[in-house]
């Protein structure tokens, strides 16, 4: 006795974020010495499989990091002997009763722990947190029993309120680890650093100085495998209710009275509560179309064929939305998000307002749009930081130009960012809850959303089709432009 150990239990153990994300990052945590002294890796599906088997599976996704390289294969083998499968059927006690045995002996003579991640469809959340919680929770007294999940966390305020309701007959809130990934990356952490130890910024974030904020979310592929999935909830729901504003709280909180977890999400909901409802004026929907380039062709979404043929799901989306408070009065934050665009890329721009009384106003390269300031967070790929300023081109003349000040993370840190489920698995081992979200969070987020959705559905506006590969539907150009807004991943001949 005296010595912890942690058994960490994958439901959905053959699914493919399982696969691609979250055996791959426990095993990254194991590499570097984050996982405790003791621990045992379980997985759990329906399909009969040996340990054996597992590993094999397991072995295939597992990767060693550039600074790793030394011993790779001897620490695989080290970190598979320590995972286990366990089959059973999702709604039945009987395999998780067997789960529940077998961990029992592997925590044999040490304090037990264990935490549960749910990488299963959202139809089968609550069996499982029935049947897991009823016979494979450490009883009361002993160590703590903790469940990740994973969105969607229901499709709107009602039922994401109904999954909470059933969530909590099994479970108290601070047992549930509800994940959004985006908040485990590197640069979503730093943007607290960035904002509350950084005095040049602090003034000037607010409506004062702040034109607007963009939260851009871009991929270069469609929903191809995911159609069936993605058709019934699109990207409002996959994107932007979730991972942009998420984005968005961070940015736009007062000042939380500590880093403690309860001081930071108090904030975060507050300006969510503090935000007005999107209203159907503000939405700008698309949804990609097949296209040629050369010798290839990209598909339609809807040539997925477990999407129907007249699908109105949106995989496209801009947005325009506003915060009421004192802070944020009138100053657009706009979202947009899409599949099957040109780029992958994820960033945060903030535009500041027009120097008042420029001196320069009249100079040679000193356009209206060269004299506003743009900071600009790169979230993915090739994260960085950059503020654009207006520059003196050197030289007899008066020329001024735009110019960037430049954090590359690639070139200032010599070393490879960690997967966000590396830091997500770990905080909820610690307990550190700083990163998850609150149920209270999760029903104001939903309050912005759920009357649009309704209303786009309800009288199925078509989508603007746009081609596999653009830049996205001209109309998210119209929207910003009604707020008198360019958005800043426009190339500047403001080509789409
Ligand atoms: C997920 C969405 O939450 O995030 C996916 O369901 C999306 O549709 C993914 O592709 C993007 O995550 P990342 O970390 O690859 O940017």
């Amino acid at each position: 006795q005296g010595e912890h150990t942690v058994s960490i239990t994958v439901v959905g153990a053959s699914g493919d974020l399982a696969k691609k994300k979250i055996f791959p990052a426990l095993f990254a945590l194991f590499y570097e010495d984050w996982l405790p002294e003791h621990f045992t890796i379980f997985g759990y599906a329906r399909s009969k499989m040996s340990d054996e088997e597992l590993r094999n599976m397991i072995s295939m996704t597992l990767t060693c990091r550039i600074d790793q390289r030394a011993n790779c294969s001897e620490k695989m083998d080290q970190f598979l002997k320590r995972c286990f499968y366990q089959s059973g059927q999702y709604n039945s006690e009987e395999g998780f009763c067997e789960l529940d045995r077998k961990l029992t002996e592997k925590e044999a003579g040490k304090l037990p722990n264990r935490l549960f991640y749910l990488s299963i469809p959202p139809n089968i959340f609550v069996d499982v947190v029935r049947s897991a919680s009823r016979t494979a929770s450490l009883p009361s007294g002993s160590g703590w029993t903790r469940f990740i999940v994973e969105k969607p966390f229901g499709r709107d305020s009602e039922s994401s309120g109904e999954l909470t309701r059933s969530l909590k007959m099994y479970l108290e809130e601070e047992q549930i680890f509800r994940i959004d990934h985006y908040l485990g990356k590197e640069l979503v952490e730093n943007l607290s650093v960035l904002r509350f130890s950084n005095l040049v910024f602090q003034p000037l974030w607010s409506r004062d100085y702040i034109r607007n904020v963009q939260l851009i979310f871009s991929e270069d592929f469609g929903t191809e495998g995911r159609g069936r999935y993605f058709d019934n909830y699109g990207i409002i729901r996959d994107i932007m209710q979730n991972h942009l504003l998420q984005i968005l709280a961070l940015f736009a909180m007062e000042t939380p009275v500590s880093l403690a977890a309860e001081d930071i999400r108090n904030e975060k909901v507050k300006v969510l509560r503090s935000m007005r409802k999107l209203k159907v004026e503000d939405v700008v929907v698309g949804q990609y179309k097949g296209h040629t380039r050369g010798e290839k062709s990209f598909p339609a979404y809807v040539d997925d064929p477990t999407v129907p043929n007249d699908s109105v799901t949106p995989t496209f989306a801009a947005a325009a939305l506003f915060i009421d408070n004192a802070r944020w009065d009138g100053v657009p934050f706009l979202m947009k998000a899409g599949k099957a665009l040109h780029t992958r890329r994820a960033e945060i721009r903030v535009q500041f307002r027009r120097v008042p009384g420029n001196l320069y106003r009249g100079s040679v390269g000193a356009d209206l749009d060269m004299a506003t300031n743009e900071l600009v967070l790169r979230v993915q790929p090739d994260e960085a930081i950059y503020l654009k300023i207006n520059n003196k081109v050197p030289g007899l003349g008066m020329r001024l130009d735009s110019g960037n000040l430049n954090l590359f993370y690639s070139e200032r840190y010599q070393r490879e960012i960690p997967d966000a489920y590396e830091r997500l698995l770990l905080d909820a081992m610690e307990g550190e809850r700083r990163l998850f979200i609150r149920s209270d969070e999760l029903d104001a987020a939903w309050a912005i959303f759920t009357p649009v959705l309704r209303e786009l559905e309800d009288k199925r506006v078509a989508p603007e089709l746009y081609p596999y590969g653009s830049r996205g539907p001209v109309g998210a150009h119209y929207l910003a432009a009604n707020y008198n807004v360019r958005w800043g991943d426009i190339s500047s001949d403001g080509s789409f």
